[in-house]
């Protein structure tokens, strides 16, 4: 059974009269411990595709399951909770600004009855110094607010916060493109350092296709709405069957696998 099943799914928008089709008739398999990529211009439907795998919105037309049921359903819901955790595009939306790094970051540990108390867990100090280091941040800055930081580490608090529950299934948007070179490479180091001790499902979502090519083994590209191309990353990139690919491929700066290769030296390896 698979991790994720999409069926002929639509999301259609409608705004002032017009028709926006965000995702047109998409299906898709994504199977447990895979690390996806899902790559495409702006605008083709790739944040809309996510949103639909964690039920944050609902198809127009089509079926999404998670491990064969319906995504939103009582029996998908609270294991989806539990092992799913989704770092989004935007992190000044996603993170609470009265909340300090350390709530942030620590509140997915806590058991619902907790929640929105100020009292940590004793044990979650300890898992917080280790997600914060892993994305190369100083623990010390646990009692700043989100407001207090740059674009960038907001974007690493985020994901600090999705690795802290130790989660099987890890969703990214767009994860390093506000990072530099050098926080790029620890932070995806991080994630492939996950993925090879854990078994870490990934499903990564960026326009840097150097990203998924480090990162991840299998591909789609998305582009209107629609799957145009699909594979094995490495495959899809140095052979593409669409013109829309070999123009993505193309406009990278560097080839495929060059730009993996530097971002991959000399950063620290980090086991969280
Ligand atoms: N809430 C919404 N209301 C109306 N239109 C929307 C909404 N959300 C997305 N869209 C439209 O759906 C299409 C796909 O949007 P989506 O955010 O999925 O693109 P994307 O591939 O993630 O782009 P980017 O790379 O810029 O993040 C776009 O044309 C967008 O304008
Ligand atoms: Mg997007």
């Amino acid at each position: 059974m698979s991790l994720f099943s999409l069926r002929g799914v639509s999301r259609e928008y409608v705004r002032e009269g017009r028709t926006t089709r965000a995702l047109d008739d998409v299906s898709l398999d994504i199977e447990e411990g895979t690390q996806l990529g899902i790559v495409g211009e702006s605008g083709s439907g790739k944040t809309t595709l996510i949103r639909m795998l964690t039920a944050l919105d609902q198809p127009t037309r089509g079926h999404v399951l998670f491990r064969g049921k319906p995504v939103a359903s009582r029996e998908a819901r609270p294991v989806l909770r539990s092992q799913v955790q989704v770092v989004f595009q935007d992190p000044r939306s996603s993170l609470d600004p009265r909340m300090t790094v350390r709530r942030i970051v620590t509140e997915p540990l806590r058991s619902h009855l907790l929640r929105g108390r100020s009292d940590i867990p004793a044990d979650a100090h300890a898992r917080f110094d280790d997600v914060m280091d892993a994305v190369g941040l100083d623990p010390e800055m646990g009692s700043r607010y989100p407001h207090e930081f740059s674009g960038g580490q907001r974007q690493r608090i985020a994901i600090a916060r999705a690795l802290a529950p130790k989660p099987s299934v890890l969703i990214a948007d767009e994860p390093v493109s506000a990072l530099d070179v050098s926080v790029r490479a620890q932070v995806l180091n991080t994630l492939t350092g996950l993925v090879r001790s854990q078994d870490l499902t990934l499903i990564v979502v960026s326009h840097d296709l150097g990203v998924i090519r480090h990162v991840c083994e299998q591909v789609v590209v998305v582009r209107r709405g629609r799957i145009v191309e699909r594979g094995g990353a490495v495959e899809v990139f140095a052979n593409p069957q669409q013109s829309y690919t070999r123009e993505l491929v193309q406009a990278m700066p560097v080839l495929p696998g060059r730009t993996s290769m530097r971002t991959g030296e000399g950063a620290a390896s980090a086991e969280v």
